[in-house]
């Protein structure tokens, strides 16, 4: 069977693919315009594909619009109702305005992400294939259904939150505020005696220090000014976001960790270049643009964690890489469109919902925001730099990063970033660590 599959996330898009390859042939996109040349190029040729699997959200033409276009294509070329060619869209859990939208468009079915072979398996089934592949296994069961329980779990509000997003939130709105001053945010840091500690400590630190000791929360801010102060605040907070209580899942929290340091001060320098794009406020989007991949490794490393107890689970949950492997692929699948949600939850506003869903995108609209464009960016360079999340090869082509280009930073200036970034990366991971 030929299927095409048009997703713009490179991660989900090799795990689908792969996934696939034992069902049939398959062509992937980035994005639905050069899918639509494809389907439309086989057609004529007499070679049409069988099945289309269309991820909804991707850039220049989404999912459902490539579906409306294939739909009036094959109208226009008299092809019946039961002749169309099948469509399985992929939608970010369960929004049910986009599935309505789906069907309305004419799709056959959807599906849920992160993708999940036995799942598919059984949609193609229903639209009269007969897929040949072997059953899943534990370990993508068992992975997959975590993912989609956390996500449920966030949900319903069954999942407890972490200070962390309240805390960068409130420093957030009271420097958005008219009365914003060093005495309201020694208030907002004094509810949480560690951080006060840490915040001390961090301003008598030899990089910040002066001559007098600082010795409370009021005199730390004056000598580091607020936005600083918030920065450094920010840090600390995101710090307790990633320790983890199954030994196994440990090296995966440290490299996201790192990632979100290098991120943040990536995104600093980078801002340093964009007259538009302040450079404090693009550290914290840093640090905390992949908020949605964390908590949900947090989680599943909570739920491990209690299976522990019961022996039977244990021998499958103890040092299992295909297990951390499948962990990451599915919560890298998921991250980006979950991260926004929670930030629409969490009442923040849309720069930080749309740094979530739409940093790892590699083509953009013209209505972008630029603080969208620093994070994207400096989410590239982290993984030039040895701190990429998932940790990969680097693609050395630096001449070609969109978020760069639409910036009107050169590649030149890209790896004075990265030089310039990467003194303060190392020296924040080891003042932290
Ligand atoms: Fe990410
Ligand atoms: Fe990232």
């Amino acid at each position: 069977m030929k299927i095409l599959v048009a997703e713009d996330e490179p991660v989900s898009r090799l795990r689908i693919a792969k996934m696939l390859s034992e069902i049939g042939e398959t062509e992937l996109f980035e994005t639905g315009k050069p899918a639509l040349e494809a389907f439309v190029k086989n057609f004529d040729e007499g070679t049409p594909f069988d099945m289309l699997i269309l991820d909804v959200s991707m850039p220049e033409m989404d999912g459902i619009e490539l579906l409306k276009e294939v739909r009036s294509f094959e109208k226009k070329k008299n092809i019946t109702k039961e002749d169309r060619t099948k469509v399985l869209m992929l939608t970010s859990y369960a929004d049910k305005d986009t599935v309505i939208a789906c069907y309305v468009a004419g799709c056959d079915d959807y599906a849920v992400k992160p993708f999940k072979k036995h799942v598919v398996i059984e949609k193609m089934q229903k639209m009269g294939f007969t897929p040949d592949a072997a059953p899943p296994t534990e370990t993508e069961l068992s992975i997959s259904k975590m993912v989609a329980d956390a996500i449920e779990g966030f949900k319903k509000g069954k999942v407890e939150l972490p200070s962390l997003p309240f805390i960068v939130q409130e420093l957030q709105d009271m420097m958005n505020s008219p009365n914003a001053s060093s005495s309201e945010m020694a208030k907002i840091i004094k509810k949480d005696t560690a951080i006060s500690i840490n915040l001390i400590k961090a301003a008598n630190s030899p990089y910040y220090g002066g001559v007098e000791n600082i010795k409370d929360v009021k005199m730390a801010i004056s000598r580091l000014g607020l936005d600083k102060t918030r920065s450094i605040v920010s840090e600390i907070a995101n710090k307790g976001l990633y320790e983890t209580k199954v030994p196994y899942i440990k090296p995966v929290m440290d490299l996201l960790w790192k990632h979100s340091f290098a991120v943040a001060h990536l995104s600093r320098h980078i801002a340093g270049k964009v007259w538009s794009v302040k450079e404090e406020q693009a550290f914290v989007k840093g640090l905390i643009h992949d908020v949605g991949a964390t908590l949900l490794i947090k989680n599943i490393d909570d739920i491990i964690a209690k299976q522990k107890k019961d022996s039977a689970q244990k021998d499958m949950m103890e040092n299992n890489q295909a297990l951390v492997d499948e962990l990451i692929s599915s919560v890298i699948e998921v991250h980006a469109s979950f991260g926004g949600t929670l930030f629409k939850t969490w009442n923040f506003g849309k720069d930080f919902v749309d740094v979530a869903r739409l940093h790892e995108w590699d083509k953009f609209d013209d209505e972008i925001d630029n603080e969208v464009l620093v994070v994207n960016l400096a989410d590239q360079l982290s993984v030039t730099m040895g701190h990429g999340f998932p940790a990969r090869e680097a693609s050395t082509d630096m001449e070609n990063i969109q978020s760069a280009i639409i910036l009107g930073i050169e590649a030149s200036e890209l790896t004075q970033i990265c030089n310039a970034a990467s003194k303060d990366i190392d020296e924040a991971i080891n003042g932290m660590d």
